[in-house]
C-alpha cells in the first residue's frame, strides 16, 4: 500500500538521506519535505530532492501555518532541529526553544489532526553531563575505554542504555530533546498519536555539513581533505575522547522498519547508534583521515575541556536490536570511504561550505 510521508528538516543531512532512501525504495510514496534552510547547506539538496520526484516545501516548523496545504500523511519523520549541542549557550536560546520544542509541539499537532504517526529523532544528549562525566573509564593508548565495572544502573561496557538515570543539566539543546520526548509520550496516550522515539548518537555521512559544533566526522575529514588545521579540545588534549557513529544507510534501516511495523513499537523510546564496535576516538579518527586522504595535517592540543563536552559515549543497542533485529552493520573504515567519496566528487560545491 502506498503511503505519504512528511519530513521535517528534510533538507537537511538526516531528512535529506531518509527521504531519498524511501523514495528510491518505494517510488509510489508520496514524499513532502518541509525545512527553512536555516543550515547552511541544506540547500544543495533542493535540486536532488526534486529530481527524485521529493516534494519540497519552504517553510517553518515554528509556523502553524506552514503546515496549511500538506497533504494528509500517514507518517511524519520528525528530523528538523537546531542540532548544535552549544547552541542557545552563548546567546539567546529563543531560536533553538522555539524550533526544538514549540516546533516539535507544532508538528504533534499536525500529526494528531492528521492521525499520522510519529517518528522523532531525538538525541543522546537527553542523558545529563555530570551523570556521563562520572562513567568509569581506563585510559588506553588511542582512547578513553568504558570500564567494566560501573557504580550505578544504565551504563556498562556496552554503553549507555535506556534506563541511564535523567536527573541534572544536559544542555539547552538536550533539554529542548528531552521536553519533547515528554510532549510526546502525552500525545501518545491523550491524543492516540502512535508514536517511537529515538535517541541516536552520533550520525554521520555524505552530506553531512559538518562544522566544529556539529558534524564531527565529516568535519575531521574535511580538514584534512583541504589540508587545513585541527584541534584535539578538552581532556588534555590527546584526542582519546570517544563517540560511537552511526551511518545514515544504517538509520534508514532502522526507520524503514519502524514506518512499516508501528504497532511493535508504539510508544517505545531507543537508544540507536553505532555502539562498541563502531566507534572512534579523535585520534583513531585521525588515522583513518590520514590514511583515506594521504594528508597529515596539525593538530594543536588544547588541554581545557569546552562546554557541554563529554570524555565518552556509547550507544548500547540490546533493547532495539532485540525489539526489531536492527543491527548497525557499517563499519568506521567504510563509513570514511563513503563520506571521502562525495568530498571528492563534490568538492567544488562543498569547499564553500566545509572549507
Ligand atoms: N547529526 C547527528 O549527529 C544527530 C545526532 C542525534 C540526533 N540528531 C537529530 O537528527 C535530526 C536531524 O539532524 P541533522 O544532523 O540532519 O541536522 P541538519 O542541521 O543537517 O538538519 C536539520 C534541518 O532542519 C532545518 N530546520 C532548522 N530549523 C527549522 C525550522 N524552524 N523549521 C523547518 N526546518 C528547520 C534545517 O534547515 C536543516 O535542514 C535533528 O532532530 C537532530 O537533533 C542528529
Amino acid at each position: 500500500m502506498s503511503k505519504t510521508i512528511l519530513i521535517t528538516g528534510g533538507a537537511g543531512f538526516v531528512g535529506s538521506s531518509m527521504a531519498l532512501s524511501f523514495k528510491a525504495k518505494y517510488p509510489s510514496y508520496e514524499i513532502y519535505v518541509l525545512d527553512n534552510l536555516k543550515r547552511r547547506g541544506s540547500e544543495l539538496n533542493i535540486p536532488r530532492l526534486k529530481s527524485a520526484g521529493i516534494h519540497f516545501i519552504h517553510g517553518d516548523i515554528r509556523n502553524k501555518e506552514d503546515f496549511d496545504g500538506i497533504p494528509k500523511i500517514d507518517c511524519i519523520l520528525e528530523a528538523s532541529a537546531e542540532p548544535s549541542v552549544l547552541s542557545g549557550i552563548d546567546s539567546t536560546p529563543d531560536y533553538l526553544i522555539n524550533t526544538n520544542l514549540s516546533g516539535t509541539i507544532n508538528c504533534l499537532n499536525f500529526a494528531t489532526k492528521n492521525k499520522s504517526d510519529f517518528i522523532f529523532l531525538s538525541t543522546s544528549r537527553i542523558y545529563p553531563i555530570e551523570r556521563i562525566e562520572s562513567i568509569a573509564f581506563e585510559e588506553k593508548e588511542t582512547r578513553f575505554e568504558i570500564a567494566a565495572k560501573q557504580n550505578f544502573a544504565g551504563i556498562s561496557e556496552k554503553g549507555l542504555c535506556e534506563t541511564f538515570p535523567l536527573e541534572g543539566y544536559r544542555s539547552l539543546y538536550g533539554t529542548t530533546k528531552l521536553a519533547s520526548e515528554y510532549f510526546i509520550q502525552e500525545y501518545k496516550q491523550f491524543f492516540g498519536l502512535r508514536t517511537v522515539i529515538n535517541r541516536c548518537g552520533v550520525l554521520t555521512g555524505p552530506w553531512q555539513m559538518g562544522k566544529i559544533d556539529q558534524g564531527v566526522v565529516v568535519l575531521w575529514l574535511a580538514k584534512h581533505f583541504w589540508k587545513q588545521q585541527l584541534s584535539y579540545i578538552g581532556y588534555g588534549g590527546e584526542g582519546k575522547q570517544v563517540r560511537d557513529m552511526l551511518h545514515t544507510d544504517d538509520l534508514f534501516r532502522l526507520i524503514d522498519w519502524q514506518m512499516h511495523h508501528l504497532e511493535k513499537v508504539n510508544g517505545e523510546i531507543f537508544n540507536v547508534g553505532g555502539g562498541r564496535e563502531i566507534s572512534v576516538s579523535l585520534n583513531e579518527l585521525t588515522s583513518f583521515c590520514q590514511q583515506i586522504t594521504g594528508n597529515t595535517i596539525p593538530i594543536h592540543k588544547v588541554p581545557e575541556n569546552r562546554t557541554a563536552d563529554i570524555r565518552i559515549y556509547i550507544t548500547d543497542n540490546s533493547k532495539v536490536t532485540e525489539r526489531t533485529g536492527w543491527k548497525p552493520e557499517i563499519m568506521p573504515q567504510q563509513i570514511l570511504e563513503d563520506i571521502f567519496k562525495w568530498m571528492k566528487e563534490h568538492a567544488a560545491q562543498l569547499e564553500m561550505i566545509l572549507k
